[in-house]
Order: structure tokens, then C-alpha cells, then sequence
């Protein structure tokens, strides 16, 4: 039973590990309750630091969020960043017997261990830096990886052709966010440019560290580099300080987090010490709204929510000085009614009559005017259908990609008609992230390691090779490379499983049967697994191992992605192995993302579905609950 506080707030010190109980009043912890009023909820939250701006910043989003809630009482930790401190703090919380731990991570290795144990108790909200795997059950924070990407890409447009001499200032080496933002830079640069990293310093998000740290770099090298990307403003804050110092003339500098406070990127942009800035939300807000969504256990919570990063750079800095940022891309007026258009990308499976009925039905509950017109397949009938709708003047746009590229023209017309699109299901490829508003959908690669990972975890075999053929989906769709590159970067660990063959089944069940039989003449017993992309593939799949004399899920393995009713049935039957799940069930987050942006709000770049894995053991348990 979790103790009630009734009025305080529990400050755990930092360092000297004593819990201090300060009877605040209400006023300070914002809420309006009066004495004796029943708490429905403790939340703990968890802070690597309260040094960093960033941080700092995140805690007063929380804090204001929270006094928006009279039910609820939360318990701040700082660890001052130590990281022993930080695991001290969460048992302590835990201890306390808090009912929901929010938890920002700089050492993700070193925390994942707790946090995975807390996670078997109590939900965990992940915020801003990501742990290792997957056990929590919502991470509210930025795409790291994009976040490096878009910042190459504002030094290869500043460097020009030239060969740019490069250095970078880390934030802490062992936080996922460094390294993520780092390999987004770094493979960007060398992509796109004939740019050199020469230098790398790893300064602990600190602007004094930083400062130090390339003084005494700038000292010992001839040359000045041409641009300085630090991970966040904190570090470029600290390089434009040494850079100072050393009179060494306008070095750029690029840094991150776009915080609107004295020595925040936004002023540092603005007072001209460093080029450009990201705005990076730290999440605070959204993490306490799901909080209690969750503790109230409202249906459809997702796994993870990606927050947009906007460029500032001195062109745009005023918009959002003034709080006017682009980030409203595009605002409707408060109206009678919503419309959203939908351009359905065919009826190739069981996952996209689900897919289509959940759609469908979400609109008619939230009462958005829901014009739905399906593809058949054909990207050429797809991009028709959102010109129809352009021309028409919905007020959303959304889409299912048949395939990730193609898309520019179409959606920068939606853009110029000030049209949001909101990508469902499968995501795309346009050099704009701006031309798209948000994506609601899977994690395919993901899928894809999961399958791998029960193969080569449950799959006793005693072969020393293990034969794998795989159909693939939809040729250049978002899941079939998903699902494609996360099974092999599982297998990659794992040289005795090999694919011998993948063969395109275009998610269909007739393709999965063909391609399968064809694979069954050309190598026959030799075939011990089947890697299908998707379960009418599978099912395909298994009918043709039947037909050609063997018994599928015992002569030959079947593993699917999708876990919809047919699969099931095979699993139940034996005939199928192992089945991810792909989480069909879009409707209400689409119709909540529309609604949102319809009264002006920002809503996430990315909004990921949580998934399950099913056993036939599993299968059979679950069997009864599942509706698609
Ligand atoms: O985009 C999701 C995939 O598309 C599903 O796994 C498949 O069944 C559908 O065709």
C-alpha cells in the first residue's frame, strides 16, 4: 500500500543520502487541496542533476504540469551526477513505494539494471535520455540519432564545398544521447561532406569542462578548426569562451537544447556567440499527462514518444524569443468540425482491415468527419487521393506509405496549403522533416530483432548451420527494411544462422505461398526456418510446406510479424512458432494527434505503438482477448 503524504514533498539530498521532509504548503507543490485531502498517487521523480540548464528546465515542466493535478504528490530526487546516487535515489523511491517513477538517465548502461526492476513493479516513464532495451513503459524524449543528423547538416551548409576542419564536444560518453547524437553527426558528415572531425572532447555537458577542455586543445594546434558542434549549449557556451580568450576570430559553433533563458541557446544565438541552436522540449509536461493516464490505465499508451527539434539559427531566433516558433506548423481554427482525410494504402492483409477499422472507428467515436479512400497497392493512386483531398481543403491529412520514398511533391503542396500530414504506420524518406507533422506507428526494426532474438534464444538446434528463407514485404516499404535490417543485425551476432534466400512476398498471402513453394523446389529439406515479414505471408507460407509434404512449425520453423487472429490459429495449431506483434489498433492516437493539432497544439514528431511477442503458449492465453 503506498503511504500517503498528505502535504509534503520529499526532497532526497543530494550526495549526503538523508531524505529532508518538508512540510510545504500547498502553494509550493501547486496544488489546491485541502488539508486531508486524499492523495490518489505518488509519483517519484528521478534527476541525474540539477546542474545542467536542460535539467533544470525539466524539472520546472514537470513542476508545472504537476500543479495542474490536486491528486497527485510527487517526490523530487537530484544526484547531483553521481551515479551510484542515482541507483541510491530509485531504490529509495521505489522503497517509499511510490505508484509511478519518471526517470532522466545520463549513465543509460549503468541505470538500465534498476530501472528494469522498479519496471517489474511499478511503471516507469523514461524522460529525455534513453535506457538500453525496452523495459519501461513510455519514453517521452528527442531522437538523438536526428538530432546529430540535422546538426551535420547545418555545418556542411555553413562549411560549403571546402574541406572543414571539425571538432566535436561530447556530453557524457556513457549517456545514450551522446553517442546517439555523435553517430547521427559524424555518419552524416562523412556522408554528405568531405568535412574532417579532427578533434573530440568529452566534457560532461559542462561549460566549464568545455572550456578547459579546448583552451588547452586550441593551444596545442597550429591551425583554428573551421566549426565547433558541441551536444549541448552549456558546451558551445564554454567553446565560444575559449575561443574568446584565445582571440582566435569567429569560429561557428553549433550546439543544442534552445533553452529561452540568460545563456540559453536562444540568447546565444541571438547575442551571436553561436550560429545555431535545436530546440530540445525536455518532455516535463507530457511526461506528468501520461503519468496519470497511465496510473488511471487509459487504453493505447504508447511506448515511446519522440519530441520535434526545431533549427534556430539568427534568421528565426526572434520567432522564438517571442514564443512564436515555427513549431505551430500548422494551426487550425477552432471549428464546428474536424475533417481528415485518409489515404489508405490497399487491403493487402489481416493488419490493414484491422488497421482500417480502427480508423474508422476512432472517427466515428471522437466525431471527426472522416473521408477514408483506399489505394489498392498503388502509390501513383495514393498520391491522386491527397491531391484530391488538397484540393478538397481537409483540415488533416493522413497517409500510409506504400513506400518510403516519392512523397516530396505531393506533401510540399499539402504544406503550401497550410494542410498537416500525419504519417500512420509506416514512415518515409524526404530531406524536409517539416513536411510531415508526425508519425503514429511501429518500430519496425525492432520487429524485426525480436523475431531474431527468439530464434536464436528458443530455437534449440543442434545443426551447426541453420537455414533461414525470408519473405520480405512490399519492396522499399518502411517495414520490410525495418524488419529486414533489425533480423540481421540480431543474426549478424549470430554467424551459424544463415538466410539462404529472401524472396518478395508483397505482404500478401497469395506472394507468401508462391515464393515460399518456390524456395521449397529449389531447396527442399534443407530449409529449416521461415522469416515471413508479415502473418498472411506465413500463412502462405505454411500452406505450401504443407502441400510440398513436410510439417511446418516442426520440419520447418515459421516465425511472423503482426500477431492478428490467423496468426493465432496457427500458433495454436503448432504450425506457426512465433509471432511479433505490429500493433494495427492507430485510430485513437490518430484521431487525439488531429484534434490536437486542430486547437493549435505541438504534437510529437513521433508517437511509437507498444508491441508484444506471442508463444504458442502465449497465443493460447491471449487468444480469447484478442478482436482482430
Ligand atoms: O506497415 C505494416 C505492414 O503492412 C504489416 O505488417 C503488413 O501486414 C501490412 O501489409
Amino acid at each position: 500500500m503506498t503511504k500517503r503524504f498528505r502535504y509534503g514533498t520529499v526532497i532526497i539530498g543530494t550526495g549526503i543520502g538523508f531524505i529532508l521532509l518538508f512540510m510545504l504548503n500547498n502553494s509550493m507543490i501547486g496544488s489546491k487541496a485541502e488539508e486531508g485531502e486524499k492523495i490518489d498517487y505518488v509519483i517519484g521523480v528521478s534527476q541525474p542533476n540539477l546542474l545542467e540548464p536542460w535539467q533544470v528546465l525539466m524539472n520546472e515542466d514537470l513542476k508545472k504540469e504537476v500543479e495542474k493535478h490536486d491528486n497527485i504528490r510527487v517526490i523530487y530526487t537530484d544526484a547531483a551526477q553521481s551515479t551510484e546516487q542515482q541507483i541510491e535515489d530509485i531504490q529509495t523511491l521505489k522503497d517509499y513505494g511510490i505508484d509511478l517513477l519518471i526517470v532522466s538517465i545520463d549513465n543509460s548502461s549503468a541505470l538500465t539494471p534498476i530501472i528494469s526492476e522498479v519496471y517489474k513493479k511499478i511503471p516507469v516513464i523514461v524522460l529525455g535520455r534513453g535506457v538500453e532495451g525496452y523495459n519501461y513503459t513510455l519514453y517521452i524524449g528527442s531522437d538523438h540519432y536526428f538530432i546529430g543528423e540535422m546538426a551535420a547538416e547545418a555545418a556542411i551548409s555553413f562549411l560549403g564545398d571546402k574541406e572543414g576542419k571539425i571538432i566535436e564536444i561530447q556530453g557524457l560518453t556513457s549517456a545514450v544521447q551522446a553517442e546517439e547524437r555523435s553517430k547521427g553527426f559524424r555518419e552524416t558528415i562523412f556522408d554528405l561532406s568531405k568535412h574532417k572531425i579532427t578533434d573530440t572532447i568529452a566534457a560532461n555537458w559542462q561549460r566549464d569542462k568545455a572550456e578547459d577542455m579546448l583552451k588547452e586543445l586550441l593551444q596545442q594546434r597550429s591551425t583554428p578548426p573551421d566549426l565547433i558542434y558541441a551536444h549541448n549549449d552549456a558546451m558551445a557556451l564554454g567553446a565560444y569562451k575559449a575561443i574568446e580568450s584565445l582571440k582566435l576570430g569567429d569560429i561557428a559553433i553549433i550546439g543544442s537544447d534552445g533553452i529561452n533563458k540568460e545563456n540559453g541557446g536562444l540568447q546565444l544565438v541571438k547575442e551571436k556567440k553561436i550560429n545555431t541552436t535545436f530546440i530540445t522540449p525536455t518532455g516535463g509536461k507530457e511526461a506528468v499527462q501520461y503519468a496519470i493516464d497511465i496510473l488511471k490505465q487509459k487504453a493505447e499508451i504508447p511506448k515511446k514518444i519522440i519530441l520535434r527539434n526545431h533549427k534556430v539559427t539568427a534568421k528565426n531566433v526572434n520567432n522564438y524569443l517571442h514564443e512564436k516558433g515555427e513549431w505551430t506548423i500548422q494551426q487550425l481554427k477552432e471549428d464546428m468540425d474536424l475533417t481528415l482525410g485518409f489515404a489508405q494504402v490497399g487491403n493487402e492483409s489481416e493488419f490493414r482491415a484491422a488497421n482500417t477499422d480502427s480508423i474508422v472507428a476512432a472517427a466515428e467515436k471522437e466525431g471527426v468527419n472522416l473521408i477514408l479512400k483506399n489505394a489498392n497497392n498503388n502509390k501513383e493512386k495514393q498520391i491522386e487521393i491527397i491531391r484530391g483531398f488538397i484540393k478538397q481543403g481537409v483540415d488533416v491529412i493522413a497517409f500510409s506509405p506504400k513506400v518510403e520514398d516519392g512523397w516530396e511533391e505531393v506533401l510540399q503542396e499539402a504544406k503550401n496549403a497550410g494542410i498537416p500530414v500525419i504519417l500512420s504506420d509506416r514512415e518515409i524518406k524526404v530531406k524536409d522533416p517539416l513536411l510531415w507533422t508526425s508519425f503514429i506507428g511501429s518500430d519496425f526494426v525492432e520487429e524485426g530483432r525480436r523475431a531474431a532474438r527468439w530464434l536464436v534464444n528458443e530455437h534449440n538446434t543442434v545443426k551447426d548451420k541453420v537455414q533461414i528463407i525470408e519473405l520480405e514485404g512490399t519492396g522499399n516499404s518502411a517495414p520490410a527494411i525495418g524488419r529486414k535490417q533489425g533480423f540481421q543485425e540480431v543474426l549478424y551476432d549470430n554467424p551459424n544462422y544463415h538466410i539462404m534466400e529472401s524472396l518478395s512476398g508483397d505482404f500478401t498471402f497469395a506472394k507468401g505461398k508462391e515464393m515460399m513453394h518456390k524456395a521449397l523446389v529449389r531447396y527442399g529439406r534443407e530449409i529449416d526456418v521461415v522469416y515471413a515479414h508479415n502473418d498472411d505471408m506465413a500463412i502462405g507460407a505454411i500452406e505450401a510446406i504443407e502441400e510440398f509434404g513436410l510439417r511446418p512449425g516442426t520440419d520447418i520453423k515459421v516465425i511472423s510479424i503482426d500477431a492478428t487472429k490467423k496468426a493465432f490459429n496457427a500458433l495454436s495449431t503448432g504450425k506457426l512458432n512465433f509471432s511479433v506483434e505490429c500493433n494495427p489498433l492507430l485510430g485513437p492516437q490518430l484521431m487525439k494527434a488531429a484534434k490536437d493539432l486542430k486547437i493549435g497544439k505541438e504534437i510529437p514528431m513521433k508517437i511509437i505503438t507498444a508491441e508484444r511477442t506471442f508463444t504458442q503458449e502465449e497465443a493460447k492465453k491471449e487468444m480469447k482477448k484478442r478482436n482482430y
